[in-house]
Parts: C-alpha cells; structure tokens; sequence
C-alpha cells in the first residue's frame, strides 16, 4: 500500500504527527506537502493527493486542513476520488468497509492527534466489503458523469 499525504498549513502539526506514525509502523509513503507551516491553499494540497491517488500510483490519501471539509470537497471534484472527512474511529471504519473510500481527510482543529491517529489507524486497515456495497459505490462513482 502506498499512501500519499497532504495539508494546508493549518494541518501542517497534525500532518508531522502522521508522517511520523507511518514511519514509525512502517507504512510507504511520500509527503506532497508543505514542508513548512506558511500558509497555502488546501485546494491545491488537496490536488496533489487526489491525482496521485487517481492516476493509481498511489493507494490511499490523507489530506488534512483545519476542519477537513474544504480540503476533502476539493479532493472529491476529482474523478476516482472517494474523500471520507471523519471524525471518529467508527466512521473510518464504515468509510472504508461500505464507501470504499480512497483518501481519509482530517480536521486538525477539530480532533486531537491521538484520536486522528486511531483514525488513520482504522482507516488504514479497514478492507472494502464488497458484496451489496459494490453496486452502490458503482452508482457512487457514475454520478461523476451527471
Ligand atoms: C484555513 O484557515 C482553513 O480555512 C482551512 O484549513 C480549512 O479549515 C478549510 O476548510
């Protein structure tokens, strides 16, 4: 599994703190971003995750500004993505279980870095159900053509 992280600067601490668990437990991934704390904007942070993850060269995404919603509604306008902004460990879990979701967006002002890292936990070892969730993903990812 390769995953690809990015955040705003607003998410720039927590962003250090799950870098630092990816390595820590091992995990393949590669930084897009930024390296320091001035400010930038999430919708092009949030570009660099989603056309990695798209494109396939990448199997995941985390994406992290202040509250997680303009960073992972911006992930979502790109095709392939399924941009899950949680907040708690159960919907990690269903994100992924039922979703199928591909990248995890996070709220660095809303939860703390040990709730956002049971998250990237969940998120991260959590497998796609499949069965009657694929038809509705199936249906998901077609609305990308409305
Ligand atoms: C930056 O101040 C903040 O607006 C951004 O990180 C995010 O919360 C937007 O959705």
């Amino acid at each position: 599994m390769k995953i690809a992280v990015s955040s705003d600067h607003a998410g720039y601490e927590l962003k250090k703190e799950i870098t630092s668990y990816l390595k820590e437990k091992g995990f393949d991934f590669q930084d897009f971003g930024p390296l320091t704390a001035d400010p930038v904007d999430y919708p092009d942070q949030a570009l660099l995750v989603a056309k990695a993850v798209a494109s396939g060269a990448f199997t995941k995404g985390i994406i992290i500004c202040g509250t997680g919603i303009g960073i992972s509604i911006s992930a979502n306008k790109i095709k392939g993505i399924r941009a899950a902004l949680c907040s708690d460990v159960y919907s990690a879990r269903m994100a992924r279980a039922h979703n199928d979701a591909n990248v995890l967006a996070l709220g660095a002002r809303v939860v703390g870095v040990g709730l956002a890292l049971a998250i990237v936990e969940a998120f991260l070892n959590e497998a796609f159900l499949g069965g009657r969730h694929e038809q509705r993903v199936a249906k998901m990812m077609a609305l990308e053509n409305q």
